[in-house]
Protein backbone atom coordinates (compact mmCIF):
# COMPACT_ATOMS: atom_id res chain seq x y z
CA UNK A 1 0.00 0.00 0.00
CA UNK A 2 1.41 3.52 -1.25
CA UNK A 3 1.16 5.83 2.19
CA UNK A 4 -1.88 7.51 1.44
CA UNK A 5 -3.88 4.75 1.33
CA UNK A 6 -2.13 3.32 4.53
CA UNK A 7 -3.35 6.84 6.92
CA UNK A 8 -6.76 6.47 5.59
CA UNK A 9 -7.46 2.42 6.15
CA UNK A 10 -4.44 1.61 8.73
CA UNK A 11 -6.12 -0.54 11.37
CA UNK A 12 -9.26 -0.01 10.91
CA UNK A 13 -12.17 -2.67 10.31
CA UNK A 14 -15.96 -2.33 9.94
CA UNK A 15 -17.13 -3.05 13.13
CA UNK A 16 -18.20 -6.30 13.63
CA UNK A 17 -21.64 -6.35 15.30
CA UNK A 18 -23.19 -3.71 13.23
CA UNK A 19 -20.61 -2.78 10.11
CA UNK A 20 -20.16 0.56 11.13
CA UNK A 21 -17.35 2.05 9.36
CA UNK A 22 -15.63 3.97 12.29
CA UNK A 23 -14.50 2.16 15.13
CA UNK A 24 -17.30 2.65 17.85
CA UNK A 25 -16.00 4.36 21.31
CA UNK A 26 -15.92 1.24 23.72
CA UNK A 27 -16.62 3.07 26.87
CA UNK A 28 -16.66 0.36 29.11
CA UNK A 29 -14.17 -0.08 32.01
CA UNK A 30 -14.89 -4.05 32.51
CA UNK A 31 -16.02 -7.11 30.32
CA UNK A 32 -18.17 -9.53 30.78
CA UNK A 33 -17.10 -12.97 30.74
CA UNK A 34 -19.26 -16.13 30.01
CA UNK A 35 -17.05 -18.26 33.06
CA UNK A 36 -14.23 -17.23 35.25
CA UNK A 37 -11.13 -17.17 32.85
CA UNK A 38 -13.78 -17.61 29.32
CA UNK A 39 -14.26 -14.15 27.91
CA UNK A 40 -13.71 -12.56 24.19
CA UNK A 41 -10.26 -11.43 24.53
CA UNK A 42 -11.11 -8.63 26.90
CA UNK A 43 -11.07 -8.60 30.75
CA UNK A 44 -10.64 -5.13 31.84
CA UNK A 45 -10.04 -1.71 29.97
CA UNK A 46 -6.80 -0.82 31.52
CA UNK A 47 -4.91 -4.27 29.54
CA UNK A 48 -7.23 -4.12 26.27
CA UNK A 49 -10.09 -1.70 25.24
CA UNK A 50 -11.46 -2.40 21.35
CA UNK A 51 -11.37 1.55 20.64
CA UNK A 52 -7.45 1.46 21.82
CA UNK A 53 -6.52 -1.88 19.83
CA UNK A 54 -7.49 -0.22 16.23
CA UNK A 55 -5.97 2.61 17.17
CA UNK A 56 -2.20 0.75 17.86
CA UNK A 57 -3.08 -1.60 15.24
CA UNK A 58 -3.22 1.75 12.81
CA UNK A 59 -0.81 2.72 14.39
CA UNK A 60 1.72 0.38 13.83
CA UNK A 61 1.04 0.26 10.33
CA UNK A 62 1.66 4.21 9.44
CA UNK A 63 5.23 3.67 11.03
CA UNK A 64 6.27 -0.09 9.48
CA UNK A 65 6.16 -1.44 12.66
CA UNK A 66 4.89 -4.91 13.30
CA UNK A 67 3.43 -3.37 16.92
CA UNK A 68 2.21 -0.22 18.47
CA UNK A 69 1.03 0.86 22.31
CA UNK A 70 -1.09 3.62 22.94
CA UNK A 71 -0.74 5.74 25.97
CA UNK A 72 -2.20 8.67 28.28
CA UNK A 73 0.45 11.61 26.71
CA UNK A 74 4.25 11.40 24.85
CA UNK A 75 5.92 10.99 28.26
CA UNK A 76 3.94 8.57 29.78
CA UNK A 77 5.03 6.98 26.45
CA UNK A 78 8.70 8.05 26.93
CA UNK A 79 8.41 6.97 30.79
CA UNK A 80 7.31 3.17 29.86
CA UNK A 81 10.46 3.06 27.60
CA UNK A 82 12.71 4.00 30.75
CA UNK A 83 11.02 1.83 33.04
CA UNK A 84 12.48 -0.84 31.26
CA UNK A 85 15.73 0.20 32.60
CA UNK A 86 17.42 -0.82 36.09
CA UNK A 87 19.48 1.48 38.45
CA UNK A 88 23.09 2.11 37.33
CA UNK A 89 21.74 1.66 33.50
CA UNK A 90 22.81 4.63 31.37
CA UNK A 91 21.08 6.65 28.53
CA UNK A 92 22.59 8.67 26.10
CA UNK A 93 20.40 11.13 24.96
CA UNK A 94 20.38 14.75 22.82
CA UNK A 95 21.54 18.07 24.35
CA UNK A 96 18.71 19.65 22.44
CA UNK A 97 15.19 18.03 23.45
CA UNK A 98 12.09 18.79 24.32
CA UNK A 99 12.38 20.18 27.83
CA UNK A 100 9.40 17.60 29.23
CA UNK A 101 11.92 14.72 28.47
CA UNK A 102 14.59 16.46 29.92
CA UNK A 103 12.88 17.01 33.09
CA UNK A 104 11.50 13.48 33.25
CA UNK A 105 14.98 12.10 32.99
CA UNK A 106 16.98 14.45 35.41
CA UNK A 107 14.01 14.88 38.32
CA UNK A 108 12.05 11.77 37.98
CA UNK A 109 14.16 8.64 36.85
CA UNK A 110 18.12 9.88 38.11
CA UNK A 111 16.73 9.18 41.80
CA UNK A 112 16.14 5.37 40.70
CA UNK A 113 19.66 5.47 40.24
CA UNK A 114 19.53 5.93 36.24
CA UNK A 115 22.29 8.00 34.90
CA UNK A 116 21.73 10.30 32.02
CA UNK A 117 24.52 11.80 29.18
CA UNK A 118 23.18 15.05 27.35
CA UNK A 119 25.67 14.94 24.21
CA UNK A 120 25.76 16.71 20.42
CA UNK A 121 24.27 13.98 18.64
CA UNK A 122 24.72 15.49 15.15
CA UNK A 123 27.80 13.36 15.01
CA UNK A 124 27.20 9.82 15.80
CA UNK A 125 30.67 9.70 16.48
CA UNK A 126 30.45 11.55 19.59
CA UNK A 127 27.62 9.21 20.81
CA UNK A 128 30.28 6.65 20.77
CA UNK A 129 32.68 8.23 23.27
CA UNK A 130 30.03 8.08 25.65
CA UNK A 131 29.17 4.51 25.38
CA UNK A 132 30.45 2.07 28.56
CA UNK A 133 29.56 -1.41 30.01
CA UNK A 134 26.20 0.55 31.70
CA UNK A 135 24.79 2.21 28.70
CA UNK A 136 21.49 0.44 27.93
CA UNK A 137 19.64 2.74 25.79
CA UNK A 138 20.44 5.46 22.83
CA UNK A 139 17.27 8.50 23.22
CA UNK A 140 17.65 9.99 19.45
CA UNK A 141 15.16 13.10 18.95
CA UNK A 142 15.22 14.08 15.20
CA UNK A 143 14.45 17.18 14.04
CA UNK A 144 15.17 18.41 17.57
CA UNK A 145 12.87 20.52 19.67
CA UNK A 146 13.58 23.49 19.18
CA UNK A 147 16.54 23.82 17.32
CA UNK A 148 15.78 21.72 14.53
CA UNK A 149 19.18 20.02 14.89
CA UNK A 150 19.43 16.57 12.59
CA UNK A 151 20.41 13.39 14.34
CA UNK A 152 21.27 10.66 11.36
CA UNK A 153 19.33 7.63 12.89
CA UNK A 154 21.34 5.09 10.57
CA UNK A 155 24.67 5.76 11.97
CA UNK A 156 23.94 5.63 15.51
CA UNK A 157 21.68 2.74 15.41
CA UNK A 158 24.54 0.86 13.71
CA UNK A 159 26.93 2.08 16.49
CA UNK A 160 24.23 0.51 19.18
CA UNK A 161 23.96 -2.76 17.16
CA UNK A 162 27.64 -3.26 17.91
CA UNK A 163 27.14 -2.60 21.65
CA UNK A 164 23.86 -4.10 21.30
CA UNK A 165 22.08 -1.18 22.79
CA UNK A 166 18.20 -0.03 22.53
CA UNK A 167 17.60 3.16 20.46
CA UNK A 168 14.86 5.14 20.88
CA UNK A 169 13.27 7.91 18.75
CA UNK A 170 11.04 10.24 19.35
CA UNK A 171 9.87 11.49 15.84
CA UNK A 172 7.07 13.67 16.79
CA UNK A 173 8.30 16.54 14.55
CA UNK A 174 8.89 14.79 11.36
CA UNK A 175 5.87 12.07 11.80
CA UNK A 176 5.68 8.94 10.12
CA UNK A 177 4.27 10.37 6.97
CA UNK A 178 8.20 11.85 6.65
CA UNK A 179 10.51 9.66 8.63
CA UNK A 180 10.64 5.69 9.76
CA UNK A 181 13.07 5.20 12.00
CA UNK A 182 12.45 1.51 12.48
CA UNK A 183 13.59 1.19 8.87
CA UNK A 184 16.87 3.01 9.91
CA UNK A 185 18.07 0.47 12.05
CA UNK A 186 15.84 1.94 15.62
CA UNK A 187 14.21 -0.42 18.01
CA UNK A 188 11.49 1.97 19.38
CA UNK A 189 9.84 5.05 17.87
CA UNK A 190 7.84 6.94 20.38
CA UNK A 191 5.40 9.90 19.28
CA UNK A 192 3.71 12.60 21.31
CA UNK A 193 0.74 11.65 19.34
CA UNK A 194 -0.63 14.83 20.57
CA UNK A 195 0.42 16.79 17.89
CA UNK A 196 0.81 16.18 14.52
CA UNK A 197 -0.82 12.21 14.16
CA UNK A 198 -3.93 14.08 16.29
CA UNK A 199 -3.40 17.01 13.92
CA UNK A 200 -6.15 18.84 15.82
CA UNK A 201 -5.46 20.69 18.94
CA UNK A 202 -7.74 18.57 21.08
CA UNK A 203 -5.93 15.12 22.72
CA UNK A 204 -3.17 14.28 24.82
CA UNK A 205 -1.93 10.92 24.00
CA UNK A 206 1.62 9.09 22.80
CA UNK A 207 2.62 6.18 21.33
CA UNK A 208 5.11 3.46 20.83
CA UNK A 209 6.05 1.38 17.91
CA UNK A 210 8.39 -1.33 17.50
CA UNK A 211 9.02 -5.17 15.50
CA UNK A 212 10.59 -6.88 18.44
CA UNK A 213 8.15 -9.42 20.19
CA UNK A 214 9.60 -9.38 23.50
CA UNK A 215 9.77 -5.87 23.44
CA UNK A 216 6.24 -5.40 22.72
CA UNK A 217 5.61 -7.84 25.79
CA UNK A 218 7.84 -6.44 27.89
CA UNK A 219 6.25 -2.54 27.31
CA UNK A 220 2.91 -3.59 27.18
CA UNK A 221 3.38 -5.44 30.90
CA UNK A 222 4.65 -1.87 31.58
CA UNK A 223 1.84 -0.30 29.89
CA UNK A 224 -1.18 -2.36 31.94
CA UNK A 225 1.15 -2.21 35.14
CA UNK A 226 1.58 1.41 35.21
CA UNK A 227 -1.93 2.18 33.85
CA UNK A 228 -1.01 5.36 31.26
CA UNK A 229 -3.63 3.89 28.90
CA UNK A 230 -5.55 6.68 27.01
CA UNK A 231 -9.71 6.64 27.10
CA UNK A 232 -11.73 5.49 24.08
CA UNK A 233 -12.96 8.38 22.95
CA UNK A 234 -9.10 10.22 22.52
CA UNK A 235 -8.60 6.34 20.94
CA UNK A 236 -11.09 7.49 18.48
CA UNK A 237 -10.24 11.02 17.90
CA UNK A 238 -6.73 9.93 17.11
CA UNK A 239 -7.75 7.93 14.62
CA UNK A 240 -9.77 10.19 12.92
CA UNK A 241 -6.86 12.34 12.91
CA UNK A 242 -4.69 9.61 11.13
CA UNK A 243 -6.63 9.13 8.31
CA UNK A 244 -5.58 12.69 6.96
CA UNK A 245 -2.22 13.08 8.46
CA UNK A 246 -1.11 12.81 5.08
CA UNK A 247 -2.65 16.30 3.48
CA UNK A 248 -2.43 18.21 6.37
CA UNK A 249 1.72 17.16 6.23
CA UNK A 250 1.86 18.01 2.76
CA UNK A 251 -0.01 21.40 3.40
CA UNK A 252 2.62 22.22 6.90
CA UNK A 253 5.45 21.28 4.69
CA UNK A 254 4.26 23.99 1.73
CA UNK A 255 3.82 26.63 4.38
CA UNK A 256 6.98 25.99 6.45
CA UNK A 257 9.09 26.39 3.44
CA UNK A 258 7.30 29.29 2.35
CA UNK A 259 7.90 31.01 5.92
CA UNK A 260 11.70 30.17 6.28
CA UNK A 261 12.26 31.48 3.29
CA UNK A 262 10.12 34.90 4.38
CA UNK A 263 12.04 34.55 7.86
CA UNK A 264 15.51 34.20 6.31
CA UNK A 265 15.03 37.20 3.76
CA UNK A 266 13.74 39.87 6.51
CA UNK A 267 16.20 42.84 7.92
CA UNK A 268 15.06 42.59 11.41
CA UNK A 269 15.28 38.70 11.69
CA UNK A 270 18.91 36.90 12.35
CA UNK A 271 19.07 33.47 12.71
CA UNK A 272 16.54 30.85 11.20
CA UNK A 273 16.69 27.01 12.35
CA UNK A 274 15.25 24.78 9.78
CA UNK A 275 16.31 21.58 8.01
CA UNK A 276 15.36 22.59 4.51
CA UNK A 277 18.25 24.99 3.82
CA UNK A 278 20.45 23.41 1.81
CA UNK A 279 23.21 25.12 3.90
CA UNK A 280 21.94 24.15 7.26
CA UNK A 281 24.34 22.03 9.12
CA UNK A 282 21.83 19.07 9.28
CA UNK A 283 20.20 19.44 5.63
CA UNK A 284 22.13 16.01 3.86
CA UNK A 285 21.15 14.20 6.70
CA UNK A 286 17.84 15.16 6.61
CA UNK A 287 17.64 14.87 2.64
CA UNK A 288 18.71 11.46 3.21
CA UNK A 289 16.38 10.01 6.16
CA UNK A 290 13.25 12.66 5.65
CA UNK A 291 10.79 12.82 2.85
CA UNK A 292 10.45 16.37 3.00
CA UNK A 293 11.36 19.08 6.16
CA UNK A 294 8.45 19.63 8.07
CA UNK A 295 6.74 22.97 9.70
CA UNK A 296 8.83 23.38 13.05
CA UNK A 297 11.49 26.21 12.78
CA UNK A 298 12.88 28.54 15.13
CA UNK A 299 14.03 32.23 14.43
CA UNK A 300 16.05 34.58 16.88
CA UNK A 301 16.05 38.49 15.84
CA UNK A 302 18.95 40.91 15.07
CA UNK A 303 18.02 42.85 18.10
CA UNK A 304 19.05 39.68 20.12
CA UNK A 305 16.87 41.16 23.54
CA UNK A 306 14.57 39.41 25.20
CA UNK A 307 11.74 42.52 25.35
CA UNK A 308 11.91 42.54 21.64
CA UNK A 309 10.69 38.56 21.27
CA UNK A 310 7.98 38.95 23.84
CA UNK A 311 6.93 42.22 22.04
CA UNK A 312 6.70 40.09 18.81
CA UNK A 313 5.40 37.00 20.44
CA UNK A 314 2.27 39.41 21.69
CA UNK A 315 1.99 41.04 18.36
CA UNK A 316 1.00 38.54 16.18
CA UNK A 317 -2.70 37.83 15.30
CA UNK A 318 -2.98 34.83 13.50
CA UNK A 319 -0.29 32.77 15.23
CA UNK A 320 -1.19 31.85 18.68
CA UNK A 321 0.66 32.30 21.92
CA UNK A 322 0.45 29.09 22.86
CA UNK A 323 2.83 25.83 24.30
CA UNK A 324 2.11 22.59 21.80
CA UNK A 325 2.54 22.31 18.03
CA UNK A 326 1.60 19.97 15.31
CA UNK A 327 -2.04 21.32 14.87
CA UNK A 328 -3.72 22.48 11.61
CA UNK A 329 -3.39 26.06 13.20
CA UNK A 330 -0.53 27.86 13.62
CA UNK A 331 1.19 28.50 16.62
CA UNK A 332 4.29 30.71 18.23
CA UNK A 333 6.44 30.08 21.33
CA UNK A 334 8.68 31.34 23.35
CA UNK A 335 10.87 28.15 24.78
CA UNK A 336 13.22 29.66 27.04
CA UNK A 337 10.26 30.53 29.31
CA UNK A 338 7.34 28.15 28.15
CA UNK A 339 8.69 24.69 26.82
CA UNK A 340 11.72 24.26 27.82
CA UNK A 341 11.48 26.47 30.91
CA UNK A 342 12.54 23.14 32.84
CA UNK A 343 16.01 23.21 31.45
CA UNK A 344 18.84 25.51 33.10
CA UNK A 345 19.50 28.56 31.59
CA UNK A 346 22.74 27.63 31.53
CA UNK A 347 22.15 24.50 30.37
CA UNK A 348 20.28 25.81 27.23
CA UNK A 349 22.33 29.08 26.29
CA UNK A 350 25.48 26.20 25.88
CA UNK A 351 23.36 24.30 23.40
CA UNK A 352 22.42 27.51 21.62
CA UNK A 353 18.76 28.20 22.77
CA UNK A 354 19.08 31.66 23.58
CA UNK A 355 16.45 34.00 25.41
CA UNK A 356 14.88 35.79 22.51
CA UNK A 357 14.43 32.48 20.48
CA UNK A 358 11.22 32.14 19.12
CA UNK A 359 9.86 28.96 18.19
CA UNK A 360 7.01 28.39 14.64
CA UNK A 361 4.64 25.69 14.41
CA UNK A 362 3.08 26.42 11.05
CA UNK A 363 -0.06 25.47 10.50
CA UNK A 364 -1.96 24.44 7.70
CA UNK A 365 -3.85 28.26 6.72
CA UNK A 366 -3.03 30.18 3.38
CA UNK A 367 0.50 30.71 3.66
CA UNK A 368 0.46 34.43 2.13
CA UNK A 369 -1.55 34.72 5.11
CA UNK A 370 0.68 33.76 7.49
CA UNK A 371 3.48 36.10 6.05
CA UNK A 372 2.00 39.07 6.86
CA UNK A 373 0.84 38.22 10.43
CA UNK A 374 4.83 37.31 11.02
CA UNK A 375 5.44 41.06 8.52
CA UNK A 376 3.31 43.45 10.93
CA UNK A 377 4.37 41.61 14.18
CA UNK A 378 8.06 41.51 13.32
CA UNK A 379 7.22 45.45 12.88
C1 LIG B 1 9.32 16.42 20.72
C2 LIG B 1 8.37 16.15 21.85
N1 LIG B 1 8.43 14.96 22.48
C3 LIG B 1 7.60 14.66 23.50
C4 LIG B 1 6.66 15.57 23.96
C5 LIG B 1 5.77 15.21 25.11
O1 LIG B 1 4.50 14.87 24.66
P1 LIG B 1 3.12 15.11 25.47
O2 LIG B 1 2.98 16.57 25.67
O3 LIG B 1 2.11 14.50 24.57
O4 LIG B 1 3.26 14.39 26.78
C6 LIG B 1 6.56 16.81 23.32
C7 LIG B 1 5.58 17.80 23.80
O5 LIG B 1 5.65 18.97 23.48
C8 LIG B 1 7.44 17.11 22.25
O6 LIG B 1 7.40 18.29 21.61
Amino acid sequence: MKQATKFVHAGVEPDPSTGAIMTPIYQTSTYVQAAPGVNKGYEYARSQNPTRKALEDALAVIENAKYALAFSSGVAATDAVIKLLEPGNEVIAGNDMYGGTYRLFIKVFEKFGLKFHFVDMTSADNVSKYINENTKLIWIETPTNPLINIVDIAAVSAIAKKHKLLVAVDNTFATPYLQNPLDLGADIVMHSATKYLGGHSDIIQGSLMMNDHDLREKLYFIQKSCGAVPGPMDCFLMLRGLKTLHVRMDRHCHNGEKIAHFLRNHPKVGKVYWCGFEDSPGHAIAKKQMRAFGSMLSFTLKDDSVDEAKRLLSSTKLFALAESLGGVESLINHPATMTHASIPREERMKNGLTDSLIRLSVGIEDADDLIEDLKQAIG
